[in-house]
């Protein structure tokens, strides 16, 4: 039985480290984990431009640990205004490692996104040409589409005819939750990728709406039911290049989550690769985790991989019921619960 595992140190592909006290509170979780991360642009104002991206960069150097050799990946948030020419040289003087589509509406502070892709067709262009990454928030927003059939719809209407007008297009179709992503993602050219959530392939919709509601399994997009989540957990664990870690850990307050209209999120930072790995260890596929974690996100991105290695135990470790951010009790993946793998400092 295998008892410890040390893999090249991962990089967690999809992550919010927040602004102001919050990001001084979680920046610490996601450095002690990861080497480098990248980091969402979905603040309040979002990050559009170089001047605002490399603010927000010299920010979270700031909010880091003593020493840490944590590298924030930045991304611009894509609005309908968005200048090809901004996008081009926020990439090429390496500022911007990607770009983030969120349709408008689709989620937290999403209103200045995309209202349709048409309006940003100069910029994927310019993507294309220059080699950068589109990280996609799958979903469309239309009022009388379904919530739970959002992201199967958004393929069909959104992001194949996307991909069919941009060939080249570099795509991560991020946090997946659907068979009809996994599928979708499987068939298309190597230039389509995505990235899974450990939310997503722990738990599926139930675990939001059985036995009370339940707002710290919400999350966009919202878990699916267990097919999809099965699908998911095949995929992950299957060892095909084309699917990687990307945590969509986005913390909120405990008292905006446990609301009237609580915010949709899950604080998984703290604990992702222990979360990560139990579902390795359940699919017999302990060996496929280095490329999952470490491995297929820089080969995508054409960056290089990690040198240093970090060290997962096998010896229980209890996930808090809250954790302390700066101040602001902040409820994270798996609270109360007890996971077979401890990663070593
Ligand atoms: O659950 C989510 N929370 N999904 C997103 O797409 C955004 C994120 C957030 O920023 O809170
Ligand atoms: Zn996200």
């Amino acid at each position: 039985m295998t008892t410890k595992l040390t893999i090249r140190r991962p990089d967690d592909w999809h992550v919010h480290l927040r602004d102001g006290a919050m990001l001084q509170g979680v920046a610490q979780f996601t450095a002690r984990q990861f080497a480098r991360a990248i980091v969402m642009p979905n603040l309040s104002p979002p990050v559009t431009s170089i001047e605002a991206c490399i603010a927000y960069r010299n920010r979270i150097m700031a909010a880091l640990p003593e020493g840490s050799a944590f590298t924030p990946l930045m991304t611009c948030y894509l609005t309908d205004r968005t200048d090809p020419a901004e996008v081009r040289r926020g990439f090429t003087e390496g500022v911007f490692t990607a770009a983030k589509l969120y349709p408008a509406g689709a989620t937290t502070n999403s209103d200045g996104g995309v209202t349709d892709v048409a309006n940003i067709r100069a910029v994927l262009e310019t993507m294309a040409e220059v080699g950068m990454v589109l990280c996609v928030h799958g979903e469309v927003t239309s009022a009388e589409i379904d919530i739970f059939d959002r992201e199967a719809v958004f393929i069909e209407q959104v992001l194949a005819p996307l991909l069919k007008d941009q060939p080249g297009l570099k795509v991560v179709f991020e946090h997946i939750t659907t068979q009809d992503a996994v599928e979708f993602v499987e068939a298309a050219p190597a230039n389509v990728a995505a990235t899974v959530t450990p939310q997503h392939l722990h738990i599926n919709r139930n675990a939001m709406l059985v036995g009370g509601m339940r707002p710290h399994a919400y999350c966009l997009p919202v878990a699916k039911r267990e097919k999809h989540r099965l699908a998911l957990r095949a995929a992950a664990t299957r060892g095909s290049t084309k699917f990687f870690l990307g945590t969509d850990s986005a913390p909120h307050t405990r008292e905006t989550k446990e609301s009237a209209c609580g915010c949709a999120g899950i604080f998984n930072a703290p604990f992702a690769l222990e979360s990560y790995l139990a579902v390795f260890e359940a699919e017999s596929a302990l060996d496929r985790f280095e490329g999952f974690a470490s491995l297929h996100g820089p080969a995508f991105y054409g960056l290089p991989v990690n040198e240093s290695t970090i060290t997962l135990e096998k010896r229980n470790c209890t996930v808090p019921a809250t954790i302390m951010a700066n101040g602001e009790y902040v409820v994270p993946f798996h609270a109360g619960e007890t996971l077979g793998w401890t990663l070593v400092d």
